[in-house]
């Protein structure tokens, strides 16, 4: 728990932070997305049993990003959180993950998977995938920095998948204390089909806990998968946006318990939750909309078929527009009693922005 955690100071182990029954879960980072206005959200639904903050940004001038930094000092979930780095500067990466020791973190984080061009261009994020002699020499100076747990977000290689043994070697050789392991490539962005088996070879060749991610969409396949795998547990991203009792409904099914089934009317309360949270007085109604938006496009999956609340939610300009479309797909006609389907529509077809660029 986050409370037993004191700054700089490494718990006795990660796996005290790993639930007693059943596999942990973690919610996972998500830029823009993720912050500690969604984290607090998603507390109250049932919280997954890790956090990982967005990443923060390692260059020379950099420093500690407040907002980013209020994910940690700011959260009352109770959880931990480990605080995603982003960088290759030796120099800086040891400082960011110094000062933020001063913090109550669970641990550093290295982010070994953003797929974003302009991000994996300048050989930080997934760029890093095609030089496993730099992730080692990152990963050292990290290790003779951190006092406290460090851990990898990656994905199974650059292009292919032909260097992932000696990757996951580099993990070991730094005494890397978690991976969590988005199942594609940097090349196949959020395309291409989550390959398993590669979460099977990490939990056969690492000694650490590995944590599978990618595609998780239900507590129903997070438990398949986790079983087929040997994973250690679930890193969920879109899909706890799409359905935030997910880390609940998984530690329902854990205990035998009946899952929670949330209504279409449930989901338009989480939205309106969701307004609460992101809104500030100071933002005018547009910017509003287009932050809602943000989220609304992982939620839109659940709800019609045809995917005609997408459509007509991109379209909205204004809150009480946004208003008006939300009530009209999720309360009107006796909608509200309906259950929200658990498996995304259309494959998780998010919107191109969503797909190439994001981490
Ligand atoms: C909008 C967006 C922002 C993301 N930002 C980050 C990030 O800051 N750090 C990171 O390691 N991964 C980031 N990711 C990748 C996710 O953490 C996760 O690996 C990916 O979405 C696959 O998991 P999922 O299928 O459960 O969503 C991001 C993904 C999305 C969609």
């Amino acid at each position: 728990m986050l409370a037993a955690l004191t700054p700089g100071v490494s718990p006795a182990s990660l796996g005290g932070l790993f639930p007693e029954v059943g596999f942990p879960t973690a919610l996972a980072p998500m830029q823009d997305v993720t912050g500690l206005p969604f984290m607090n959200l998603i507390a109250g639904f049932g919280p997954p049993d890790l956090f990982f903050t967005e990443y923060f940004r390692v260059h020379p001038s950099a420093r500690i990003d407040p907002s980013i930094l209020s994910s940690i000092t700011e959260n009352v979930s109770g959880k931990p959180v480990f605080a995603q780095l982003i960088g290759e500067d030796l120099e800086h990466v040891a400082r960011f993950a110094r000062e933020l020791q001063e913090y109550c973190i669970a641990g550093i984080d290295l982010n070994l998977g953003c797929p974003a061009p302009r991000v994996y261009r300048k050989n930080v994020g997934g760029g890093l995938l095609r030089d496993p002699d730099r992730i080692d020499r990152v990963l050292n100076v990290l290790r003779d920095s951190c006092n406290c747990p460090l851990t990898v977000k990656t994905r199974i290689g650059f292009e292919d998948h032909q260097d992932f043994s000696r990757i996951l070697k580099v993990f070991a050789q730094n005494e890397v204390e978690l991976v969590s392991l988005h199942a594609r490539t940097v090349k196949g962005g959020y395309r291409e089909t989550p390959q398993y088996d590669y979460v099977k070879q990490a939990v056969a060749e690492m000694d650490c806990p590995v944590l599978l991610n990618g595609d998780v969409h239900t507590a129903r396949s997070a438990i398949k998968l986790v079983d087929e795998t040997g994973a250690k547990g679930v890193m969920i991203g879109r899909s706890a946006i799409r359905n935030p009792w997910i880390f609940k409904q998984i530690r329902q099914l854990q205990n035998g318990e009946k899952m929670d089934r949330p209504t279409l009317g449930d989901v338009h309360l989480y939205i309106n939750q969701l307004c609460d949270v992101l809104s500030k007085d100071t933002m005018t109604d547009e910017k509003q909309v287009a932050r809602l938006k943000k989220f609304l496009n992982y939620i839109g999956l659940s709800v019609d078929l045809k995917g005609e609340f997408l459509f007509q939610m991109r379209r909205t300009r204004t809150r009480s527009e946004l208003d008006r479309v939300c009530r009209y797909f999720l309360l009107n006609d006796g909608r509200s009693d309906q259950p929200m389907h658990l498996e995304p529509l259309s494959n998780m077809a998010y919107r191109p922005s969503e797909t190439g660029a994001a981490c």
